[in-house]
């Protein structure tokens, strides 16, 4: 039985920094209202020549290289985006691979918002699990700046741009794999976070250029009480299933969304504060690249140490949601 390995992680911000203070410069907010109610201080903003599939490629190329696989080896790639390069087609999984010299692989995106990174980990898992594939390329990379209306502060304070990836390889050895992955998904909520505009669900007339913009909308109070109590409900039940204690665990890496919605989560499940990853602060919310930028942060301080165990825990527009138990495995 073929068992998949989380071998490596790779990571890439963009230079430039938007504050709080530049942002309050724009919007009704300010830096004292920004951090006390979601911990953020600043996030990183693509340049305007600088696409998803750009970033996916330099946080790509650092998780390959840091995996020991050869290019060659990989056999899929797999995109976990809401800004695409482009809404329709190529995907930015397409893209990513030419980038980046991978001519023998599957390569497709996945729309599942924040909790992209959780989705394209399961389905890698199912792949080589199956026997299908051995070496996945998984990319998490958010060009959010966009779809973000500068001018909505209940909005464009939250999101930043940036890309995370990791390389999911087949093993044999059971100590490797990753131990479980769950994911969700509730549509009746699909109106807390969206993009009304621009697809084949648009109001309006598709030619008409409010309707070419795609910016997010979002009910984020309701957002925030629906974020709590299902994430809450899906670590407690992961650990549960799986006979695996709080204190078991390593890394707690949840989606940075908002500092208060990670910490009733962490309560909840009575973490150390040593425990719980935080690159709220200053990255803010990159949607699918949340979760990789934050392994990194944990890979490159040199506090992710083989063997180490992770728990995964993300929630995004859809509403989807998801949790994962992940070893640190890279190849001896
Ligand atoms: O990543 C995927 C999922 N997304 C999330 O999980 C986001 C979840 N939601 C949140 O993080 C929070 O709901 C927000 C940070 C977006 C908002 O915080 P909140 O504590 O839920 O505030 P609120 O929406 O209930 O608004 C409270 C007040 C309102 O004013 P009034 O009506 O009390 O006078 C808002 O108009 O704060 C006002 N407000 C702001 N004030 C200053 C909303 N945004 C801002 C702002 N600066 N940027």
């Amino acid at each position: 039985m073929a068992y998949a390995a989380f071998r490596s992680i790779g990571a890439y911000a963009p230079e430039k920094i938007l504050t709080n203070q530049e942002l309050s410069e724009m919007v009704d907010t300010s830096d004292e209202w920004i951090v006390k109610r979601t911990g953020i201080k600043e996030r990183r903003i693509a340049a305007k020549d600088e696409t998803t599939s750009d970033m996916g490629v330099k946080a790509a190329a650092l998780a390959i290289e840091r995996s020991g696989i050869e290019k060659k080896d990989i056999d899929m790639l797999i995109c976990a985006t809401i800004s695409p390069d482009y809404f329709c087609m190529p995907s930015t999984a397409t893209i990513i691979s030419s980038k980046l010299g991978l001519n023998n692989v599957t390569a497709f995106d996945i729309s599942a918002a924040c909790t992209g990174f959780v989705y394209i980990l399961s389905i890698a898992k199912a792949f080589i699990e199956a026997g299908m594939k051995k070496n996945i390329l998984i990319v998490g990379a958010e060009k959010l700046s966009a779809i973000t209306d500068y001018t909505d502060r209940g909005t464009c304070i939250l999101f930043g741009d940036g890309a995370g990836a990791a390389i999911i390889s087949a093993t044999e050895d059971k100590s490797e794999a990753i131990i479980d992955i769950h994911t969700g998904a509730d549509g009746t909520f699909a109106d807390l976070l969206m993009t009304p505009n621009g697809g084949s669900g648009s109001a309006h007339d598709s030619l008409d250029q409010e309707a070419s913009s795609c910016f997010m909308q979002m009910k984020g109070n309701e957002t925030f009480k629906v974020a709590v109590r299902t994430l809450t409900k899906d670590v407690v039940d992961i650990l549960q299933t799986n006979n695996i204690k709080s204190e078991d665990i390593n890394h707690f890496v949840p989606h940075q969304a908002n500092y208060r919605i990670i910490k009733a989560v962490g309560d909840a499940l009575a973490m150390k504060e040593e425990q719980v990853v935080l690159t709220v602060a200053k990255y803010g919310n990159t949607s699918g690249a949340s979760i990789p930028m934050a392994i990194n942060e944990v890979y490159e301080s040199g506090d992710l140490k083989a063997g180490e165990l992770m728990l995964l825990d993300a929630f995004g527009g859809g509403l989807t949601w998801g949790s994962a138990l992940v070893p640190f495995s890279p190849l001896k």
